[in-house]
Order: structure tokens, then C-alpha cells, then sequence
């Protein structure tokens, strides 16, 4: 077990060691999802080729329950153009708002999937709420590879690590590959603010924290959002910012705002926003790695909506 200090020690040496040595920083290209404003990003290593996808989109149409693959190919056209080759697969948490293609882009791609640890946690809860029953296990088996804080990896030549940063859900996980962070839902562009924690496991005072400790990585990391819905006097999509600037600007988190100003804003606003369109479908599958639901005896996969249980 690594102590969170060291973990985060761990991760600001990579960061510098890549911000000093170009070889080691991670070509990056980001794939905008407009429907769910989700960015999914492939992440690769220029010498070896090796590649790792983070939170991929499973194009869904809630009314007509119909599945498809035009994000995703969009995804695979890019990797076979590039000749990347794919190891991993990394969500860094059960999105509530899509769902994800990885089990489409594994079989296509090959490569191994993983999320946080966590996820155990989040599987319980969610397995209750679906009375998913006994059939559905709650160890994270559905995932090949389940990462822990401080846990490092590499993609080719490039250093990766794992921090834990739970606080819109308990698995939430950023992953710091060379110079850059991939700090999925915990903190957005610096004029839009933070992610919710009203999700069953969120917390608004766990998320101040583990983006407080994101934001003490050196200055010029340069952090990549999972999401964006532009912002009052801004027209374009954004996803990519840098701890000095959320530090200086961030309306939510910026140097100066307390712990209990943050919370006390963070669960003020969240009683003001409606479920996540998509969050039904989006969690049920999900938390089964992005596979649908075993199909009926009839050969189709269903769905299910909890009535008055949220
Ligand atoms: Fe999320």
C-alpha cells in the first residue's frame, strides 16, 4: 500500500522528469462527444506506438434504446491511421451521463481494461438500486485490471500513475501519464468550475480534496477534462487547461476558497441540477464494464428504470 503523500510525491517527479525530457510526454488527441459533451482521449507514447484510450462513448438513443458506433470509430480510424497499437482501455470512473464503447474498442482493438479499485464500492450501491442480483459480481471482475493510488504503469516508454480522487463517486481515478493528467470528473475548465458530488458515494468535501491535491502538482501539468459545457462568455469547447490556471481562475477552487466555502457552494448547486439524461443506462452498464445486460430469452438486452427509488 502506497501512502497518498508518496503517491503524489511520485507523480510530480514524472511530471518533471517529462516536462525536462520531451521523449518522455505523451502525444495526446482528444475526440469531442457533442451529445453528452464527454471528451475521450487517446494518449501514446510517439517512439513505441503503444496507446492507451481513456473514456470512450457508446453512441446511445435513449427513446429508441438504439446503440452505435460512430464515436468510437471515429476513435479507431485515428489509432489504424497512426499505427498505434492499443494496451489499455482506462475509464476513470462509472460515467453517469454515457456509456462507454470500451468493450466494442477491445474486441477491435485489443488492449486491457481498467478502472479504480473503488469500483467495488460503486457496484454495490448500484447493484442494490438495479436489484442486480447474485449473477452480477461485485469484485470488479468485469475489468481486467483494477488500479490503485500511487499504482505506476507505463504506455511504451512513458510513465504512468494512478491517483485516487474520489469525491463525484468513490472509484474516481486521475491518471498523470508523462507531463499531462487526465483528471476525469473532479474539476472542469477554470470559468465552469468543478463536478457534481450528489451521486449516490459522492461527497463534496472528498472531491475538494483530491482537487486540491491534484492542483498541487507542479504549475505547468497540463490536465485534460473528461468534460465540457463551455461557459457563460465562452463559444468553443475547451478541454484542456493547467494547474496554474485552475490555481488563479477556477470559479469553484482557485488558491483562496476554503474547504467549507467549497462545500457549502458545491452541495447549494447541486440541489439545483436535475439526473444526468442518460444516468439509468449510463451506470447499469457501466458497472458491468460497458457490456449490456445478458439478454432475455427472447435475444434482447433490457434496460431497467428504478421508479421512485432515487
Ligand atoms: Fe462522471
Amino acid at each position: 500500500m502506497i501512502r497518498a503523500e508518496d503517491a503524489l510525491a511520485a507523480a510530480a517527479d514524472q511530471i518533471t522528469r517529462a516536462q525536462q525530457n520531451k521523449g518522455l510526454r505523451p502525444t495526446i488527441a482528444g475526440f469531442f462527444d457533442e451529445s453528452t459533451n464527454t471528451v475521450t482521449y487517446v494518449v501514446s507514447d510517439p517512439t513505441s506506438k503503444e496507446a492507451a484510450i481513456i473514456d470512450s462513448v457508446l453512441d446511445f438513443e435513449a427513446a429508441s434504446g438504439r446503440t452505435s458506433y460512430g464515436s468510437a470509430d471515429r476513435v479507431i480510424e485515428y489509432i489504424n491511421s497512426n499505427n498505434l497499437k492499443v494496451m489499455w482501455h482506462i475509464e476513470t470512473h462509472a460515467h453517469a451521463d454515457h456509456i462507454s464503447a470500451a468493450p466494442y474498442l477491445q474486441e477491435k482493438l485489443g488492449g486491457k481494461l481498467a478502472i479504480g479499485r473503488e469500483i467495488i464500492r460503486v457496484q454495490d450501491v448500484f447493484g442494490k438500486l438495479f436489484n442486480a442480483g447474485t449473477d452480477f459480481e461485485r469484485d470488479g471482475s468485469q475489468f481486467d485490471h483494477l488500479f490503485v493510488d500511487g499504482e505506476t504503469f507505463k504506455i511504451g516508454e512513458l510513465e504512468g500513475i494512478a491517483l485516487h480522487v474520489p469525491g463525484h463517486t468513490p472509484a474516481d481515478m486521475a491518471f498523470i501519464i508523462g507531463d499531462a493528467a487526465f483528471v476525469g470528473d473532479t474539476i472542469f475548465m477554470p470559468d465552469f468550475g468543478t463536478a457534481r458530488a450528489d451521486f449516490p458515494g459522492g461527497d463534496a468535501r472528498q472531491l475538494f480534496q483530491s482537487i486540491r491535491r491534484l492542483l498541487s502538482l507542479p504549475d505547468a501539468t497540463r490536465l485534460f477534462l473528461c468534460h465540457d459545457y463551455k461557459a457563460p462568455g465562452r463559444d468553443e469547447f475547451a478541454w484542456e487547461t493547467t494547474v496554474k490556471q485552475q490555481r488563479e481562475d477556477n470559479v469553484h477552487v482557485k488558491d483562496g476558497v476554503t474547504e467549507d466555502e467549497f462545500v457549502e457552494m458545491r452541495n447549494s448547486r447541486d440541489a439545483t441540477l436535475a439526473m444526468p439524461a442518460l444516468i439509468m443506462p449510463s451506470v447499469q452498464v457501466n458497472i458491468r464494464g460497458g457490456r449490456l445486460p445478458e439478454p432475455e430469452d427472447n435475444g434482447v438486452s433490457y434496460i431497467k428504470i428504478p421508479v421512485n427509488a432515487v
